[in-house]
């Protein structure tokens, strides 16, 4: 957001939601949505609170909600209760009269600011003169939408945590090596999981500009954007043996964006919708610990008293940025809709569109 925006709180919550009542605050987005039908769609991601939840027309993954952006043709309005990439997501695949809200617009990723474009495409001109035309880029949707463009005009593709197997393998079928970005981590733990030795990866870091490697450059398949996810890096090696030892009986799920030393020793990793459908999967009685974000991990805990169930580090925070989305903020965001004023909409640049269109939607007919 523009630090003039800032300055004279244009963008900002207005007063009157900070000190409205929750019940009257329920009460009112119910009656929005209700007047509003069909018009209005509300797609929330896993993370958020479940304050926001319990209005969500659809919840999911990232994968899941880029579907149904791209398939919902009915909505003229829709809240996205997520974070600015994933709205930036639906903008683009939604049609140039379907409106994007963002109810608080500093909901961002730490790890999609990791990369921007011209660090990006400084980094492009430096491997394509190290590995000549052998890489292909491919983008975690976790990424700003000019980043997916770059990806998209380079014929590369867009990647979720979801389907990042396959569309490595995808890759591998266009180029001899890739250029995964902005997570280095579900960067390293697909392509490992997928046969590519740790030896064969080299590190990109944005900072310096150049390549981390000790090796023969020749031998490179995967560069690793040097960014990462603050709240699954967060999990630590530690803590899996602390609950090793506690909970001998516990079984190990964490999300892929946690570093390569902790799946490792982890019984199982996968996205969200994953560790969602194997807790709601596993038979009564049976024991987790789950190494993702908090919001989540409550409520999983809260849907299933039948199994013991805790967090992979009891003491780990909630995405900040996810969190910012909150009662006031999606009422603010429905009654800017309601009275008809401008507000909290997030609209991609048509031609940033166009390119990264390109990559989502390899993405989207391969997944
Ligand atoms: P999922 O696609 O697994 O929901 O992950 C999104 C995300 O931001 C995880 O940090
Ligand atoms: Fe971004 Fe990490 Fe939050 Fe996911 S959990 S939205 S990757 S900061």
């Amino acid at each position: 957001m523009a630090i003039a925006n800032l300055l004279n709180n244009k963008g900002m919550l207005p007063e009157k939601y900070r000190t409205m009542d929750r019940a009257e605050m329920e009460n009112r987005i119910r009656e929005i949505k209700e007047k509003l039908g069909e018009k209005l769609f509300i797609p929330c991601h896993h993370y958020q609170k479940d304050e926001v939840v319990q209005f969500a027309d659809s919840i999911g993954d990232s994968l899941q909600l880029a579907q149904v952006a791209a398939a919902n043709k009915k909505a003229e309005h829709i809240v996205f209760c997520g974070v600015h990439f994933m709205a930036e997501t639906a903008d683009m695949l939604t049609t140039d009269e379907q409106v994007v809200y963002l109810p608080d617009m500093r909901a961002g990723c730490s790890m999609a600011d990791m990369a921007d474009i011209y660090q990006t495409e400084e980094a492009w001109v430096q491997l394509q003169q190290i590995f000549g035309d052998t890489l292909i880029p491919l983008t975690y949707v976790n990424s700003t939408a000019a980043i997916k463009a770059f990806t998209g005009r380079n014929g590369g593709a867009c990647v979720t945590s979801s389907n990042a197997k396959k569309m490595v393998k995808w890759a591998f079928t266009q180029k001899e090596r890739l250029f995964f970005l902005p997570d280095q981590h579900l960067g390293r733990n697909t392509t490992f999981e997928l046969g590519i030795p740790l030896e064969q990866m080299a590190v990109w870091n944005p900072i310096s500009g150049k390549l981390e490697f000790e090796g023969n450059v020749e031998d490179i398949k995967v560069v690793l954007w040097k960014g990462h996810c603050s709240v699954h890096q967060g999990f630590t090696v530690e803590n899996v043996r602390e609950v090793r030892e506690k909970y001998p009986e516990m079984t190990i799920i964490v999300h892929p964006e946690c570093c390569r030393d902790v799946v490792e020793v982890s019984d199982m990793n996968g996205s969200t919708k994953f560790i969602v459908d194997t807790i709601n999967a596993a038979p009564t009685g049976s024991s987790w610990a789950i190494g993702t974000e908090m919001n989540l991990v409550k409520r999983i805990i809260a849907e299933h008293p039948d199994k013991k169930i805790i967090s992979l580090n009891e003491n780990m925070c909630p995405c900040l940025t996810m969190n910012r989305i909150d009662l006031p903020h999606l009422l603010w965001a429905l009654e800017i809709i309601e009275n008809g004023e401008e507000g909290n909409v997030i609209q991609v640049d048509k031609e940033v569109t166009k390119e990264a269109i390109l990559s989502l939607d390899r993405m989207l007919t391969l997944a």
